[in-house]
């Protein structure tokens, strides 16, 4: 026989193949500090209420202290054969505790301690995710102030429509990581509930006190139902569906910065650190970093794709299926991680080219909308408006003109009420300032947004101390 901890009932040992199938210790081991502790606590917890003694429980807690040392300093090999990272751990303990090891998986099963594992890791996962998120909508807050006269075209359909600040677009992705960071947030109240107790799925008979666990390991909350808390996943669907999200708005940044660097639009330029070349076109210089976030987000995708697919129809209460939960959300994590923190160095470093971005929002009749409003604050119809708009910008476009480059006298072929005053109306400072509906683009707006979001990273910098 292999001496497998639950092998009492096997006439014959596992086949190799099977062994290197079902283990996981590969991918949990990453997890193993994250067990020792909820070990640890479990033992505590355990001589508390003199289930096992309290030098049991001294030894043992000494023992898993020894290997957490051992691994942290790569002296612990992992082992196939032992399975998993739970499994591997206790087997170890037995080494260095004798035979008291085995006390250690009373009134627990490796279902509800793999719950916790992950919950607590996911915790402490989640917790560095904001703090990256909190740097990226740091260094956004940076941009717009740095560049706040920053005038450039805004678009829908990809053409140029109004112009806007570039401030306002970089404000308008500190909305979406500032929801990121609301999701995330949001997600840690349902990571944050223990499961240990639960045993294998029912409860256990031994008289544990869940609380005491949870204080122990800083859970303000316990699971309600065994069967539940044994086969839930939720949270880890949840983190993987804000992380997804996330991923969106990632994914639409980095699209804005590799076109935005093209030579047609030439609106910012990459800093050469954060550039690679071309093995055969000497001249190229590549936004890698945006377009490899952009292609990682399918990555992100595909782990929530296949943890709602592993856990779909699912029977209560756990099923080994669970354990594909780890690979796909630590890839997740990795990548969303390694994202948010590239982007944190890259935008700082961005250089705005401001002259092409005034440029382009000052031609293309970006301002068309202020004079069909400038006419119906003269009284007209903002339909009738928008058709004689329409015509002199017809008439402009042959002419090879803007409309602030027609003359009073063209313009007013399309309205007598026009009059001098329009030109100030035309004018950008004007076709920006005068957006002053919330939210609007307004360098007034503006700067108060971004001063609300100063005093929220701030309010956020000081609960995270
Ligand atoms: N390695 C397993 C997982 O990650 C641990 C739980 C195994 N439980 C069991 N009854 N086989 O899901």
């Amino acid at each position: 026989m292999s001496g497998k901890l639950w092998d009492g009932r096997f006439g014959e040992a596992t086949d190799r193949n099977v062994e290197r199938f079902t283990a996981s210790v590969k991918t949990d081991s990453r997890l193993y500090a994250h067990d020792i502790a909820g070990s640890i606590a479990h033992c505590k917890m355990l001589a508390r209420q003199a289930i096992i003694s309290g030098e049991e429980a001294a030894l043992l807690i000494k023992g898993l202290q020894s290997i957490k040392e051992e691994i942290a300093g790569g002296e612990f090999e992992f082992d196939e054969a032992a399975e998993d990272v739970h499994m591997n751990i206790e087997c170890r303990l037995a080494l260095h505790v004798g035979d008291v090891a085995k006390k250690l998986h009373t009134a627990r099963s490796r279902n509800d301690q793999v719950a916790l594992d992950t919950r607590m890791w996911l915790r402490d996962e989640s917790e560095e995710i904001l703090r990256c998120l909190r740097i990226l909508r740091r260094e956004l807050v940076g941009l717009s102030k740095k560049h706040i006269d920053v005038v450039m075209p805004g678009y829908t359909h990809m053409q140029r429509a109004q112009p806007v600040l570039l401030s306002h677009y970089f404000m308008a992705y500190y909305e979406m990581f500032k929801r990121d960071t609301a999701r995330f947030r949001e997600g840690l109240v349902r990571i944050n509930v223990l499961p240990l107790g639960s045993a294998a799925l029912a409860g256990t008979t031994f008289p544990i006190d869940m609380g005491y666990t949870a204080e122990l390991l800083g859970f303000p909350e316990v699971v309600a139902n065994s069967l539940d808390a044994v086969s839930d996943r939720d949270f880890v669907i949840e983190f993987l569906s804000a992380s997804s999200i996330c991923m969106v708005h990632m994914s639409r940044l980095s699209e804005e910065l590799i076109y935005w660097s093209s030579a047609e639009f030439a609106f910012v330029e990459m800093p050469d650190s954060f550039s690679t070349g071309s093995s055969i076109m000497p001249q190229k210089k590549n936004p890698d970093v945006c377009e490899l976030v952009r292609g990682k987000t399918g990555r992100v995708f595909g782990s929530l794709m296949a943890s709602l697919t592993m856990m779909k129809s699912l029977p209560l209460a756990y099923n080994r299926d669970m354990q594909e939960d780890k690979d796909a959300l630590f890839d997740a994590v990795d990548t969303l991680r390694a994202c948010l923190a590239i982007y944190g160095k890259l935008l700082p470093k961005l250089r705005i080219n401001s002259g092409r971005m005034r440029d382009a929002a000052e031609h293309g009749f970006a301002n068309a909308t202020d004079l069909a409003d400038y006419l119906v604050t003269r009284g007209v119809g903002f339909r009738d408006a928008h058709h004689a708009v329409g015509k002199a910008v017809g008439y402009a476009l042959e002419k090879k003109k803007e409309l602030h480059d027609l003359a009073l006298e063209e313009l007013r072929v399309f309205s007598p009420l026009i009059d001098q005053d329009v030109f100030d109306v035309l004018s950008f400072s004007s076709v920006i300032n005068r957006r002053r509906s919330t939210g609007g683009t307004a360098t007034k707006n503006v700067l108060e947004a971004i001063s609300a979001a100063e005093a929220e990273l701030e309010q956020e910098n000081c609960e995270s101390k």
